[in-house]
């Protein structure tokens, strides 16, 4: 699913957030990355949903190559990954159905389709009731849940988390995380990032991956067997 060799990433200010990334991911996984602020961890997924280029080594995700000349193939890479970012990007004035439609509106779904798909996605977060409230009018959970229905109505094989747990209590964030794991199966892989440490770890079969200025270390594979 990801695999990343030697790979560094230098923001054009001069900021070096990631160095020497090696990584090997396979599909149907659950991935936590943790680690303190400013270590990386939105870098890395920002390269992963090909927002940002390594600047240097390879990285392959979903069997293509995340480099700028492969940027047409990447728009199309997309189209199999649900992102929902660390500060949600929802549209205010929209109801929470069309904000789950959005995400599809431009990766060719039919009109049927979007609808039924956005309804169940709608169901499997708990949102259903709310379909035609402003998102704007939501909780900080609800708009949480809008941004996860929006990110898995196109059913990605890759499902990108940033932070889904801040801003939540405890009961919640542990809500939020069973459900985005829920979305695992064999094709479909599933990487969180978290600052809540003491949240996790639970779950069979998940990966830990420590992200450190700018350095990436796998602390521990819990295995289901
Ligand atoms: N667009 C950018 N341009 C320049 N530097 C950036 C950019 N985005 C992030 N950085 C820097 O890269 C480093 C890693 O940032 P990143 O956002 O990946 O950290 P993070 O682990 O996600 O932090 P947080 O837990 O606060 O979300 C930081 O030093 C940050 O200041
Ligand atoms: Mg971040």
């Amino acid at each position: 699913m990801i695999l990343a060799k030697d790979v560094y990433l230098k923001y054009t200010n001069g900021t070096m957030a990631l160095k020497n990334i090696n990584l090997v991911i396979p599909p149907g996984e659950v991935i936590y990355i943790t680690g303190p602020s400013g270590s990386g961890k939105t870098s890395l997924l920002k390269l992963f949903m090909g927002m940002e280029y390594p600047s240097m080594g390879s990285l392959m995700v979903i069997g293509k190559h995340m480099n700028e000349s492969e940027s047409a193939n990447i728009r199309h890479l997309r189209q199999q990954m649900g992102p929902i970012f660390q500060e949600f990007k929802l549209i205010n004035g929209r109801t929470v159905m069309e904000n789950v439609m959005l995400g599809m509106r431009f990766l060719g779904f039919s009109s049927t389709q979007m609808k039924k798909n956005a309804r169940e996605a709608l169901m499997k977060v708990g949102l259903e009731p709310k379909m035609f409230s402003l998102v704007e009018n939501l909780s900080w959970g609800e708009r949480q849940r809008a941004a996860i229905a929006r990110a898995v109505a196109r059913k990605p094989t890759l499902i990108l988390a940033d932070e889904p747990t801040g801003n939540l209590d405890k009961d919640n964030a542990l809500n939020i995380l069973n459900l985005l794991t829920s979305f695992r199966d064999k094709d479909t892989t599933v990487i969180i990032t978290t600052h809540a440490t003491h949240l996790i770890g639970n779950e069979e079969n998940c990966k830990f991956i420590r992200m450190d200025k700018g350095q990436l270390y796998l602390e521990r594979l819990v295995e289901a067997e």
